[in-house]
């Protein structure tokens, strides 16, 4: 990091295994989260008429007002104390100087690189690695004219109108994520399709009246290896080839992103119509990658280009403003706070705008499979029982309000558990209509006021609430939220905020002493799932050596299968 945020850096323990929960910054973190139970957040801002003003900070066309956190003014600045003693700055450096801070895969991170402008240099082994970014960003942009134009056509000469997204995980959330995010932007006239799941369902849904002669597939896979995607890229390609009957239609209604050209190639598709990438982008941070192409497909090249220039100036912004202004820091810090010093284990992500319904499920494999785990970097335990030990990635959820309201909203506001609550919201709308957006908002400002502040027994009894019900219609309050507020959703505010996300998660790995760029609990269930495989189609009784639940399973599915 440079500027201000060079400056404020001390760092204690940059790269090494030293528990965290020993370094004095995080101790006396403890002590003051302790000494802060029983403050509340009434207390909090009938003690500072300012704190709604002060606690917000402000970038990128995104506003965030923390102030209804359980936090104080010296919370924070032991927070950002933290930050530094954990090396936050140096390890960003780190990332951005395309240091293979992925230890665990020796690989570097460098998503960063996807949206630096041309004229920037970003060395990976001594290689700048933005040129071959344009040139990949180009390819898309000359294949996604040509689809939006109609001067793609398929096999029999129709212009393409539907496209199909074939990937999983990160190679579907982000673009599904975006597309919809984005549909105000984006080219009616084209119907945008994905299909994740290996249930058969996804694809017979997705492609049940559709025209071969008129859809095009994108096969999204970093690896080109995963089961899902393959077996349902093979069924786009039975299905094209079952309605046009010759192979050479392959060409013309498949397009393949991926790392691997041998793969590609070996599936049939022309490597001439792949659009590739690198070991260094994270399938969870690739939704500005080429694995964006549906996106750019939905909103065009200018679109796609304002998105990214939304992302690099979340980087800019969390590369250089000083920690207590830096929204990044802020909000990956605030995710710390809540989780491991106050004991949250969930964080709900309520964005107000129906636009982002599936961004909670985007975040979800973001921090989830970024910062579920349990050793750090040295690969010593992190056991939240054990002395030192302490809790690290929260569960992240949500809805779109106000639905969720109707719904789990109850139990945040009067459950036991303590869920903190980003609450993403708007401006203006992009679909006007009567007072629709003034209801919206005020909904979403009433949710976060109403989980701080709550409702007493005192304002209940003067509401002549009767004392049998008065318990049950108490608002507990001193319940967390941040606000996100930004003007309008466009392309480039969507990418600040995914940057700002994904910035956030990075300073929670730093302070956890994590490596949020593996993956690896995902590879067990899938070697058991190949295993199994063949003792589900072997035509003779297969012997089982599982445990007796999974044997007994595996019996009872066959028969059942007849
Ligand atoms: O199973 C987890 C995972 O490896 C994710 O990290 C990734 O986004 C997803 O699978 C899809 O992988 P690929 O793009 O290689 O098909």
């Amino acid at each position: 990091m440079s500027g201000d945020a060079a400056s404020q850096t001390a760092c204690e323990t940059p790269f090494d295994a030293m528990a965290r929960s020993q370094l004095p910054a995080w101790q006396e973190t403890a002590r003051h989260a302790a000494s802060l139970e029983r403050t509340t957040l009434r207390d909090l801002f009938a003690a500072d008429p300012a704190r709604g003003t002060r606690l917000t900070a402000e970038a990128c066309g995104l506003y965030l007002d923390f102030s209804k956190q359980r936090l104080t003014g010296d919370t924070l600045q032991l927070l950002v104390k933290l930050a530094r003693s954990c090396g936050v700055a140096e390890r960003a450096e780190a990332m951005f100087g395309g240091e293979r801070i992925n230890v665990t895969e020796r690989r570097a991170v460098l998503h960063v690189a996807l949206r630096a402008p041309r004229s920037r240099q970003i060395f990976f082994d001594g290689e700048d690695v933005v040129p071959g970014v344009h040139a990949v960003l180009d390819a898309m942009a000359a294949c996604a004219t040509e689809v939006r134009d109609g001067r793609w056509t398929g096999h029999t000469g129709k212009p393409i109108r539907t496209v199909v997204n074939i990937g999983i995980g990160g190679s579907d959330l982000g673009p599904v994520m975006a597309c919809q995010a984005l549909r105000h932007s984006s080219d009616r006239s084209l119907t945008l399709r994905f299909v994740s799941n290996v249930d058969g369902t996804d694809f017979a849904e997705a492609v049940r009246d559709l025209d071969p002669a008129e859809t095009l597939f994108i096969v999204s896979s970093k690896t080109f290896t995963t089961q899902e995607t393959m077996a349902n890229a093979s069924s786009a390609r039975d299905w094209v080839l079952q309605a046009l009957k010759d192979e050479g239609a392959i060409a013309k209604h498949f397009v393949a992103v991926s790392t691997n050209a041998e793969a590609v190639a070996a599936f049939g598709i022309d490597t001439a119509n792949m659009f590739g990438f690198w070991d260094w982008v994270g399938g969870r941070y690739s939704m500005d990658s080429a694995i964006g192409l549906s996106t750019m497909i939905a909103i065009g090249p200018d679109g796609f280009r304002e998105m990214l220039a939304g992302f690099h100036a979340m980087d800019e912004h969390f590369r250089s403003a000083p920690f207590d202004e830096n929204l990044p820091v802020l909000m990956g810090l605030l995710a710390v706070w809540n989780t491991t010093f106050l004991g949250s284990r969930t964080i709900a992500v309520l964005p107000y705008d129906q636009y982002l319904a599936r961004f909670p499920a985007y975040l979800q494999q973001l921090t989830m499979e970024s910062c579920g785990k349990r050793v750090t970097l040295a690969g010593e335990p992190i056991d939240p029982c054990a002395e030192g030990g302490y809790t690290t990635g929260p569960i992240y959820w949500g809805e779109p309000g106000t639905n969720g309201q109707h719904s789990f909203y109850q139990l945040i506001h009067q459950g036991t558990e303590v869920i903190p609550c980003d609450f993403i919201a708007f401006a203006n709308s992009l679909n006007p209509l009567g007072r629709h957006h003034d209801l919206l908002m005020a909904n979403v400002f009433a949710q976060a006021e109403a989980l701080a502040f709550g409702k007493s027994a005192e304002q209940l009894a003067a509401e002549d609430c009767p004392e049998w019900l008065t318990p049950h219609r108490t608002f507990p309050g001193n319940r967390p939220s941040s606000t996100i507020l930004a003007e309008r959703l466009t392309p480039a505010v969507l990418g600040s905020l995914v940057a700002l996300y994904e910035h956030a998660v990075f300073v929670q790995g730093a302070i956890w002493n994590i490596n949020c760029f593996d993956q690896w609990g995902v590879e067990l269930g899938k070697q058991l799932a190949g295993r199994i495989v063949p003792e589900l189609e072997s035509a003779e009784e297969p012997e089982l050596t599982h445990d007796s639940s999974t044997n007994a399973l595996i019996r009872r599915y066959r028969r059942l299968r007849g």
